[in-house]
């Protein structure tokens, strides 16, 4: 037999590390039920259709919306990247402008291409602490919003990668007084209604949140809700998907979403109130050797050792994890990200904390990297990601327009975005921060 791609998975498998990474259901046998998976069905005359719901899937999205007190719950089973390309599609049908935080995910920037939309970008205000990019301050969109009066909306994503959130409430207050809706790609915060303090973005007023229930919960790769609060989106929100989606979503996952939510209602608080003690005491025990966590506002579940603050860096932080037997979900120079899911064994958190009761510390200088000025534009996302393009070294691609965009981390703030000229400074930033190569436009 053949089959490269099952072949590696099943290496992994067979590793048996503890598993801190997406999906949420952590392969766990007994967070999903095994009669799901004799359940791959597609659109017959009883299973309903995603895009036309009005029977199973139709009944499930509401029940969904239900629990998360939204006027309107979507199924996607194209990931959150669906979900935040239909908030756009349907904040902005008309192109034209929209207020971004810098700290975004491609998806976002892709659909703005799709779409034709102009980002006005909105930087992050340094204030986690160093090596991360910070939050979304609201004076820095009602600032956007005075100089950009006719912008559709304001974007933001909330809570980052490493789990830190924006000051949502004054950001929709903002937005309201402007009278623009609050997109929030919350695909790091589906199960933030049930930890003890609710820090779902839609409860504190967003108008659309776009959540990777995937990442965080038992859901199959893939299976997303896209919430919405205001009435006055819903009529047309299924065509705004089926525009970007595809016909044949799985129906293993849109159940998984369903299995899901009824979960949530029956055991998410209780299920989350356990992983916040279990996450605050391993935050505590790295605290103790040197690696804090983000500072001020985040969500509580989710574990970020800011190694840098004790001079290591975090991928040999990551390799030191999986030298214990523990899989993070990412490492870059300054943080190893881990994400704890309700359905992590008790092992997998005994070999977490003794991982980091060993972690050693090194002696690398923190990182702190300032960023240089933002590039001006050159042309649009639009323009740019749909040019011809080539890959040259960063420090020959200066005066060029950029093809894509670059990010490194630290800071974890894109230092150039689609369509920006390249200056000499942003050449030098990532040459510096081991970028062999960038995409510019032939
Ligand atoms: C912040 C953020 N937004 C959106 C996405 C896209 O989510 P999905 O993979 O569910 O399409 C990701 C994926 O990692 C992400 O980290």
């Amino acid at each position: 037999m053949s089959a490269p791609l099952f072949e590696a998975l099943l290496r992994h498998a067979a590793a048996g590390r503890a598993p801190f990474h997406t999906p949420g259901h952590k392969g766990n046998p007994q967070a999903l039920p095994p009669e799901l998976f004799r359940l791959d069905f597609t659109e017959l005359p009883d299973t309903d259709s995603l895009y036309e719901a009005s029977g199973p899937i139709l009944a499930a999205e509401q029940e969904a919306a239900r629990l998360f007190g939204a006027a309107r719950t979507l199924f996607s089973a194209g990931g959150c990247t669906l979900c935040i390309q239909a908030m756009l599609r349907l904040a902005a049908p008309r192109g034209g402008e929209v207020i971004a935080g810098r700290t975004v995910h491609r998806s976002a920037v892709n659909a703005m291409a799709l779409l034709g939309l102009t980002p006005v970008w909105v930087l992050p205000d340094g204030s986690a602490g160093p090596g991360l990019p910070g939050r979304i301050p609201a004076a820095g969109v009602e600032q956007a919003l005075r100089e950009h009066p006719h912008a559709a909306c304001v974007y933001l994503t909330s809570p980052d990668y490493s789990g830190v959130l924006s000051d949502i409430p004054a950001i929709a207050a903002v937005c309201r007084a402007a009278g623009v809706p609050l997109l929030v790609d919350n695909a790091h915060g589906t199960h933030l209604r049930f930890t003890r303090r609710d820090l779902h973005p839609l409860s504190l007023g967003a108008s659309m949140t776009a959540c990777s229930a995937h990442k965080t919960l038992p859901v199959l790769t893939g299976g997303a809700w896209l919430q919405i609060a205001d009435p006055a989106f819903a009529g047309w929100v299924k065509s705004a998907m089926a525009l970007f989606g595809s016909t044949s979503p799985s129906y293993l996952t849109m159940a998984s979403l369903d299995l899901a939510r009824e979960w949530l209602a029956q055991h998410g608080k209780a299920a989350f109130a356990a992983l916040e003690d279990r996450a605050a005491s391993l935050a505590q025990l790295a605290a103790q050797r040197g690696f804090p966590q983000p500072r001020g506002l985040r969500d509580p579940t989710r574990l970020t050792l800011v190694t840098a603050e004790n001079g290591l860096s975090g991928e040999e932080a990551a390799a030191h994890l999986r030298r214990c037997g523990v899989e993070p979900e990412h490492a870059d120079a300054s943080a190893v990200i881990l994400l704890p899911s309700p359905w992590n064994r008790e092992e997998d958190f005994a070999r977490l904390a003794r991982a980091i009761a060993t972690l050693p510390a090194g002696n690398a200088p923190p990182p702190a990297p300032s960023l240089p000025p933002l590039p001006p534009a050159a042309c649009s996302p639009r323009e740019a990601l749909l040019a011809p393009q080539e890959a040259v070294p960063p420090l020959e691609a200066v005066g060029r327009v950029a093809g894509e965009a670059a990010c490194p981390c630290p800071p974890g703030v894109p230092l150039v975005m689609p369509g920006e000229k390249i200056t000499a400074e942003c050449a030098e930033f990532l040459s510096r921060s081991g970028f062999l190569s960038i995409k510019v436009l032939q």
